[in-house]
């Protein structure tokens, strides 16, 4: 099934003094949702956004919420999450020991589901559990830390998990994470993403953030929305 890329501006990367202004801006560029980092300072090694952070985010803008869990043990802090308005809850793999019933801790709430892997964990760990999610998430660097150089090795794994979403005709979608910029988005959507994770080539991009999120939708082959053209004539 042919679907359009969508892009998700990941706020880390956001100046957190505008943070709602910020968010705002993606949406009027055209970006498509907003991905929140959320780092507990056991599974990586930051401490990062709480559920606060994320109803912010929900009263900023009108774009869809996702939430990317780098957290041990995450089932105790989904719902507050879902409290928050947000729309798809991602955890990793190496952070659940019974991946199934975080899995039913998510749907239990109403939101989509999204599983991650690391860049050393293989995509056949993933095997058992994608017909029953919404999104598996490459990593394309080791999680902890944006602006971070793009790891190359996840070209493979997409190209791969795409291979088991089509054959399996599962309507999972497939998101890539870390160091993505216009140097490297192509590449990542012929490989069979379907949705770009960027912070630092958004929110520190030399134009502003409209540019950058211009600059990635372009290479997505997507008209960036006219955030700078002038209002409409009377
Ligand atoms: C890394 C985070 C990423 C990161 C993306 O642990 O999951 O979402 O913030 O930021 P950039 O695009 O700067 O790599
Ligand atoms: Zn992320």
């Amino acid at each position: 099934m042919l679907m359009s890329a969508e892009l998700a501006p990941s706020v880390l990367a956001a100046d957190f003094a505008r943070l709602g202004e910020e968010v705002a801006a993606c949406e009027r560029a055209g970006a498509d949702r907003i991905h929140i980092d959320v780092m507990d300072n056991h599974f990586v090694p930051n401490l990062t956004l709480g559920p606060d952070v994320a109803a912010a985010c929900r009263r900023s803008c009108g774009l869809r919420l996702e939430v990317h869990l780098m957290v041990e043990e995450p089932d105790a802090i989904i719902p507050a999450f879902a409290a928050a308005g947000v729309d798809l809850i991602t955890v990793h793999f190496e952070a659940c020991r019974q991946l199934h019933h975080t899995v039913s801790v998510i749907r239990q709430q109403r939101a989509r589901v999204g599983v991650a892997i690391n860049p050393a964990t293989p995509t056949h760990f993933l095997d058992s559990i994608l017909a029953e999610i919404d999104l598996a998430l490459v990593m394309s660097v080791d999680p902890g830390f944006g602006g971070q150089q793009f790891q190359p090795g996840a070209l493979a794994k997409l190209v791969k998990l795409r291979s088991m979403i089509d054959t399996r005709d599962l309507s999972c979608e497939l998101e890539v994470d870390g160091g993505i910029d216009s140097s490297n988005a192509r590449a990542c959507l012929d490989a069979g993403a379907t949705v770009l994770v960027a912070g630092t080539s958004v929110f520190r991009a030399r134009g502003g953030v409209e540019a950058g999120v211009g600059c990635l939708l372009a290479e997505m082959g997507r008209n960036p929305k006219a955030a700078s053209a002038p209002a409409s004539l009377p």
